[in-house]
């Protein structure tokens, strides 16, 4: 979590670093401060609460330095407070440090730091970094002292990182690194920019250097220079990144949230792209996986956190359907510590919208040394986990600002179901019937979603009936199942009501004795196979007490319910990308009636790059 953002260029950098840290405010806020280089001075300007507060200090806009670092925080080491916040600076007040990621060792660093006479100010894991460039700084007898101490001191930390280091002893210099946690840095006709995400900076440039591991880069003026772990330098190629940043702006929208809900037909249209088309073979000519290799695979793992998590269970579904290859699905914390049976026979996909959660990566790397290929779905080129997978497949939703996630969960249900009538093409495990009826459904979605967005209005009425509530239950069973785990995750973070998904019928076994007069029970029912039996599981809680709301595409006008919300009919793989959407707009319209922030739910970040 957290967002840094850096600026070496001919414009002032305190308006610059402002505007980023607010584009990254999504990643953590409850600090944020800046550093900019005041005639060969460092000056520091920091303080709790939201990025916006960083105006109140007073001098902010006497500043007219054009190198600096930012950082917005979401505190893991220490409560938010002024001391807390970055950037921090070693004892001398020589070097200032911004840093996103976690250093795991930071104890043992503090206690060698103090035995030779450093002191701290702060209880993050942070100050210790500028401490340690600052004891390798005065140790150093080379000419280039600078990089060698920041090399020297990154080479201790363990953990992740991603830092921005200024020296007042070099003050048109900046150097920057990092190690599993992000960091871009675009070039821009007035300047460098760096952030911890490429949307933050489309405003820019679309020309941007996506660093690798432990490549320190040295900014001076109008010159970038790349060094590798060893301080070899060396030439790195700059990639144009095809996002517009209108795609990064609310436009016109009351939230972001609001506004990626709607973007999601033309995220499905993005990201079926030229992938499936009727009467073609499917076209993963980017990672072309061979029928000799598919054919020895005996399971596949579908390894993710959160709402991924919840795209890789509809992603299950198809690949058992559509393959006859067993696949388990499993969240990355735990996966990554039970010991799985991997090995050469499996495939292990990673689903990860940033591409940088922490967990995830981990499980992958994991897989990887227990011989298994790696395939990662991810919305973000370029991001850490793409990096470290033997194939990736790119979800095209653009930019997903809000903290809840909306395009990128549906975008990853589609491409998993292309991926696997991809494999099924391959593997020649259904008949052509079966692969041009679903593509041709595939194709069909984005048209459909506009149905299900219609939905909007009805459910702002519904939620200005249930914004009170305290408790909530999502029933469904199959794929309904997978919907309400995920609308009840949406509602749990941005409406702050307690809600449990449950498969129906689990609830017989348990549950249904919290059922009781008033409690509202959404259940979701699109598969016409398993219609009857949920409909029992509807009838149930109705008979002791329970409000119901039900998503549906099938015709119930017989059945007497009330909240009846329809999206449209589709194959039934593929219905949680219809089902979902009402459910999206439900919890949006419960936090908008609380009057709560949507965009930025409260203890949440966008990118959970700590473990
Ligand atoms: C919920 C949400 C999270 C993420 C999870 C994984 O709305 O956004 O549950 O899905 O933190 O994040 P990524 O996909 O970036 O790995």
């Amino acid at each position: 979590m957290c967002g840094i953002v850096g600026y070496v260029g001919t414009k002032k950098a305190y308006p610059i670093l402002i505007n980023g840290l607010t584009a990254l405010e999504y990643r953590g806020y409850d600090s944020a401060g800046i550093a900019s280089m005041e005639n060969g001075k460092i000056c520091v300007m920091k303080d709790k609460g939201r990025v916006s507060n960083l105006n109140n200090i007073p001098g902010l806009n006497d500043l007219t330095g054009t190198i600096g670092i930012a950082h917005t925080r979401w505190a893991t080491h220490g409560m938010p407070s002024k001391e807390n916040s970055h950037p921090h600076m070693d004892n001398s007040e020589t070097f200032a440090v911004v840093h996103n990621g976690i250093i795991e060792n930071y104890n043992e660093l503090k206690a060698f730091l103090s035995d030779n006479g450093y002191h701290f100010l702060s209880q993050t894991d942070t100050e210790v970094i500028p401490n340690l460039i600052h004891y390798y700084f005065s140790k150093e007898t080379s000419d280039n002292k600078f990089l060698a101490a920041v090399q020297k001191a990154t080479a201790d930390l363990k953990g992740s990182f991603a830092i921005e280091v200024l020296s007042n002893l070099y003050p048109d210099k900046m150097i920057v690194v990092r190690k599993d946690s992000p960091l871009v840095i675009g070039k821009g006709s007035e300047g460098f920019h760096i952030a911890s995400d490429i949307p933050a900076l489309l405003e820019y440039t679309r020309d941007f250097y996506l660093l690798n591991d432990y490549e320190y880069t040295v900014i001076e003026n109008s010159s970038i220079k790349f060094y590798d772990k060893n301080l070899v330098e060396h030439e790195k190629e700059i990639k144009n990144i095809e996002w517009a940043a209108s795609a990064a702006e609310k436009n016109g929208f009351d939230d972001y949230m609001l506004k990626e809900i709607h973007e999601q037909p033309t995220a499905i249209r993005e990201t079926i792209g030229s992938r499936l088309k009727l009467g073609e073979a499917c076209n993963f000519s980017d990672i072309n996986i061979s029928k000799e290799y598919l054919s020895t695979i005996n399971k596949i793992f579908i390894v993710a956190c959160g709402t991924a998590m919840h795209a890789g269970l509809t992603g299950k579904k198809f690949i058992e359907n559509l393959c006859n290859i067993p696949v388990e699905v499993d969240v990355a914390s735990e996966f990554r510590y039970r010991n799985p049976i991997v090995n050469e026979k499996s495939l292990c996909i990673f689903i990860s919208q940033s591409g940088e959660t922490a967990d995830t990566i981990a499980a992958l790397k994991l897989c990887r040394e227990k011989g298994a290929k790696t395939l990662a779905v991810s919305n973000v080129i370029g991001s850490s986990i793409t990096r470290e997978a033997d194939y990736t497949i790119y979800t095209h939703a653009g930019p997903e600002i809000a903290v809840a996630s909306t395009k990128a969960y549906t975008s990853q249900v589609v491409l998993l179901g292309i991926l696997a009538v991809y494999f099924a093409e391959i593997l020649e495990s259904v008949d052509t019937e079966t692969i041009n009826n679903i593509k041709k459904d595939i194709l069909e979605l984005p048209s459909k979603i506009e149905t299900s967005l219609k939905t909007a209005d009805q459910m702002k009425e519904l939620a200005k009936k249930i914004y009170t509530e305290k408790d909530m239950f999502f029933i469904g069973r199959g794929v309904d199942y997978n919907v309400a785990l995920e609308g009840s995750l949406k509602l749990k973070e941005i409406s702050y009501i307690h809600s449990e998904a449950y498969a129906s019928g689990e609830l017989k076994h348990g549950p249904i004795a919290l059922i009781e007069k008033g409690i509202t029970v959404i259940s979701i029912l699109t598969d016409e196979a398993l219609v009857e039996k949920s409909i029992s599981n509807i009838q149930e809680v109705i008979t002791r007490g329970a409000k119901t709301i039900i998503i549906t595409n099938l015709d119930l006008s017989n059945a007497g319910f009330e909240n009846v919300v329809k999206v449209e009919e589709t194959n039934p793989l593929l219905s949680p990308i219809l089902s979902v959407i009402p459910l999206q707009l439900l919890s949006y319209y419960i936090s908008k009636e609380k009057g709560l922030d949507v965009d930025k739910p409260r203890n949440l970040a966008k990118s959970v790059t700590v473990e």
